[in-house]
């Protein structure tokens, strides 16, 4: 059986201070809470904080983006170790806005990804289609591709280590969900394109994520859907309370 995660992503949203007060939010409804893997997901900047606050409970700890290097002459960048070190054990990778807004390729994705299993962190690996490329009857074609070179070279026991968000690019931040069955098809797709890359039953326990306007209203639907195992959540992981609703709508 698939556990099922939700993982809030804070964008770059939330001050230290304002992330005190909303993992305090989470803490008292969920600290001991184990149905689902719950994650949260703040700016750089407000990781030690929320690790430290987090210290103890069941929820845990994800950062948005990180270097494939291990370190070096990299301004402004973050890497795997610097994550580990304040108890990260997941990061987003490949995010449609990283891939949008900052030139991240599938290769580059791929590279984080390997950088990320070898410091013992789990890749969130995010895929998903235009809206052009949905209309032009591309879907297939988009999500195969990103997901074969998004992954490509990791083994079957990282690719276990690994959790796989499918997130229309069309849905994020738009208030348009894909409906559970336009979301279900792409999961089905993805544990097919699994199955060709490793077998059945590796395909069968990869995580895969539904992400783009979930919100406690759809939540539930979504995640009742036979492949999809959680949530990647954006806008309504920022108010404690609807997060708290979708964490439960997994249950
Ligand atoms: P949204 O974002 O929930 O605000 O649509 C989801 C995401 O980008 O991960």
């Amino acid at each position: 059986m698939r556990k099922k995660i939700v993982a809030g992503n804070w964008k770059m949203n939330m001050t230290t201070a304002e992330a005190a007060t909303l993992v305090t939010a989470l803490k008292a409804d969920l600290a001991n809470f184990r149905e689902v893997e719950v994650v949260v997901c703040p700016p750089f900047t407000a990781l030690a904080t929320v690790s430290e606050l987090i210290q103890g409970t069941h929820l845990d700890l994800g950062a948005q983006n990180m270097h494939w290097e291990k370190n070096g002459a990299y301004t402004g960048e973050i890497c795997a170790g610097m994550l580990r070190e304040l108890y990260c054990h997941y990061v987003i990778l490949g995010h449609s806005e990283r891939r949008q807004y900052f030139g991240e390729t599938d290769a580059i994705v791929n590279r984080k990804a390997q950088a990320a299993l070898a410091s013992s962190l789990h890749p969130i690996v995010c895929v998903g289609e235009t809206l052009q490329e949905r209309e032009a009857g591309q879907v297939e074609a988009v999500i195969t591709t990103q997901v074969q070179g998004s992954l490509a070279g990791l083994s079957a026991k990282e690719m276990l280590d690994s959790v796989i968000a499918y997130e229309p690019v069309w849905a994020i931040g738009t208030g348009k969900t894909a409906s559970s069955e336009q979301a279900q098809e792409v999961h089905a797709l993805i544990r097919q394109v699994l199955t060709g890359l490793y077998d059945a039953t590796v395909a069968q326990a990869v995580r895969i994520q539904y992400g783009g306007s979930v919100k406690p209203a759809n939540a539930r639907e979504l995640f009742a859907m036979p492949d999809i195992d959680g949530g990647l959540i954006g806008g309504a992981a920022l108010d404690a309370k609807s997060f708290i609703d979708i964490v439960r709508a997994a249950v």
